[in-house]
């Protein structure tokens, strides 16, 4: 793959430590997951400390600040807090995501055009620390626009409404025809967005709900640079081991990037 058409996969191992905070104790360990994860061919891990540390804890983003020869692309909400964490360990790379204690995953995109001042404010010192600022947000043209005015470098836009409709249209049922139109109805969106957000001079990510099923077509789109990939990865590893499922995503990116 040609550095043009160079497409990188971030590996979310959030759920790793899920599975671990259900017992308390200290396996599944998510380090050693991130280890498993750069072997197999991940160009980055993605790691989202909540405010409630439902799955990463503080000591899990300074481990694996230690731990990775890959870049680390520290998930974060907008808050102080946060932005403190982020400055002491200075990661690779933030990605501001919205965040609401009662919601199960990341449900929507941040919405950047209403809160421009202050998240303008809130990225400037990250970025002069020197870590690339991502912004998540939904495939629409006024939170791009109000990304790049902020100053970010990276727009991440949100997946999960086309990943959902996809998986409703393959689970059959009376509403199967209206999904698979919402299903294309999203590409679409997402297809456009992707190519305004790259004419604007910000580099494009996708993800959230991505599956073997449904990521050729966004892992075809050509301003795409990186997708981040999570609860499939880690759910697939339970049958076939962490390695082979990120394994054959990354062989399923190559070939729809071919
Ligand atoms: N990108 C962002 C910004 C996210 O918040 C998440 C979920 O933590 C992902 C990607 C990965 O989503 P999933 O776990 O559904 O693959």
């Amino acid at each position: 793959m040609t550095a043009a058409n160079e497409l990188r996969l971030g590996v979310n191992i959030d759920h790793v430590a899920t599975v671990r905070n259900a017992r308390g104790g200290a396996v599944p360990d998510p380090v050693r997951a991130a280890k498993l994860a750069e072997e197999a061919g991940a160009d980055g891990i993605t790691a989202h400390l909540r405010e409630d540390r439902r799955h990463m804890v503080d000591a899990d983003i300074e481990a694996l600040t230690e731990a990775l020869s890959v870049p680390l692309n520290f998930e974060m909400a907008a808050t102080d807090e946060m932005q403190a964490i982020a400055l002491r360990y200075k990661p690779h790379a933030v990605c501001i995501v919205p965040e609401r204690r009662e919601e199960r995953t990341t449900e929507g995109g941040l919405e950047v055009a209403r809160e421009e001042n202050r998240l303008a404010h809130f990225i400037a010192p990250l970025a002069d620390a020197g870590c690339r600022v991502s912004i998540f947000i939904a495939a629409d043209q006024r939170q791009i626009e109000a990304a790049a005015r902020i100053g970010a470098s990276v727009v991440e836009l949100h997946t999960g409404a086309y990943c959902d409709a996809h998986a409703d249209w393959r689970a059959g049922g009376p509403d199967a025809e209206a999904r698979l139109q919402e299903r294309d109805e999203e590409l679409a969106r997402i297809t456009e967005m992707a190519s305004y957000a790259h004419s604007l001079g910000l580099e494009v990510h996708a993800g959230h709900g991505l599956t073997y099923d449904c990521v050729s077509p966004i892992a075809a789109l050509p301003e795409v640079r990186e997708l981040n990939i999570g609860h499939f990865l880690i759910g697939e590893a339970i049958f076939v081991g962490l390695e082979p499922s990120i394994k054959e995503m990354r062989r399923i990116m190559d070939a729809a990037r071919a």
